[in-house]
């Protein structure tokens, strides 16, 4: 795995657009699986800045997003895919027949519908380049702690800290969603290449464990691992508690000289 210690959110978001953007000009037909989450508005600023400049073009891209809340309607100010549509979608050429996000409005047959996610994947050819941020608990997509590596999309119950850090962006006495529809962490492992990104000293510790710990299922990000090419984006606040920064960064400056194409 690949280790980038950026000073700050900025430099976070500037570094992962560019290696975004760099794998859809590779590849124009780039399947693309994507997160939410306050890590990635400025992924998707930047992303939107690159392609009104006219150098980034999605008009072939498909993309899978990770999860939504069960519950919540498409136009719910708090559903991912209103997020979304506000960060990205509605300032780039991405298809709207490309544009893949699980169904918060389901009701019935949890199953069947997660099946047909994993195998709309399948079809679209997999995931080139999965986006990832990360809980507080270590969670990425909503495999909350415990989640089975090999867990596929599903319904899932959201975790007391996840729950709590979520409630903030819900009115007040409005009910923030139990559960969610998410990819799992098989599917997630299954994407050929892994950008995770993570900033703020409320981080550190489930950065730390997920690199540099045991791969366990009490932290789901440990899992990638198992990957054989994962790259986390960090920034110096959610690298305070790894014990191995400078070799991270000896790694960053032979990378760097020798396979640069892994950075951009
Ligand atoms: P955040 O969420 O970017 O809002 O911190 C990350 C996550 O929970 O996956």
């Amino acid at each position: 795995m690949l280790v980038i210690l950026k000073r700050d959110d900025e430099e976070i978001s500037r570094q992962a657009a560019q290696l975004i953007a760099g794998t859809v000009q590779r590849n124009p037909d780039l399947r693309l699986g994507l997160a939410t989450g306050g890590t990635m508005i400025g992924v998707y600023k930047e992303l939107v800045r690159l392609h009104k400049q006219g150098t980034l073009d999605f008009s072939r891209v498909v993309t899978f997003n990770l999860d939504e809340y069960l519950g919540l309607s498409a136009t719910h100010p708090q559903s991912f895919h209103h997020f979304m549509r506000e960060h990205f979608f509605a300032h780039v050429n991405i298809a709207a027949s490309n544009i893949h996000i699980p169904d918060g409005t389901i009701r019935s047959n949890y199953d069947q519908y997660c099946a047909g996610y994993e195998e709309a994947i399948h079809k679209a050819g997999g995931i080139d380049l999965q986006l990832l941020g990360i809980g507080r608990n270590g969670h990425i997509g909503f495999n909350e702690p415990t989640s089975s590596i090999g867990s596929r999309t599903r319904l899932k119950v959201l975790s007391k800290e996840t729950l709590d850090d979520n409630s903030k962006f819900f009115a007040p006495g409005e009910e923030s969603p139990r559960c969610a529809i998410t990819m799992g962490i098989g599917t997630i492992l299954e994407a050929r290449k892994v950008l995770l990104l993570a900033t703020g000293a409320a981080k550190a510790a489930a950065v730390a464990k997920s690199i540099e710990g045991p791969v366990a299922s009490a932290v789901s990000a440990s899992s990638l691992q198992l990957h054989s090419d994962v790259t986390f984006i960090i920034d110096d606040a959610a690298a305070s508690q790894l014990t191995q920064r400078d070799y991270y960064r000896r790694v960053m400056e032979m990378t760097a000289l020798l396979t640069p194409e892994r950075l951009s």
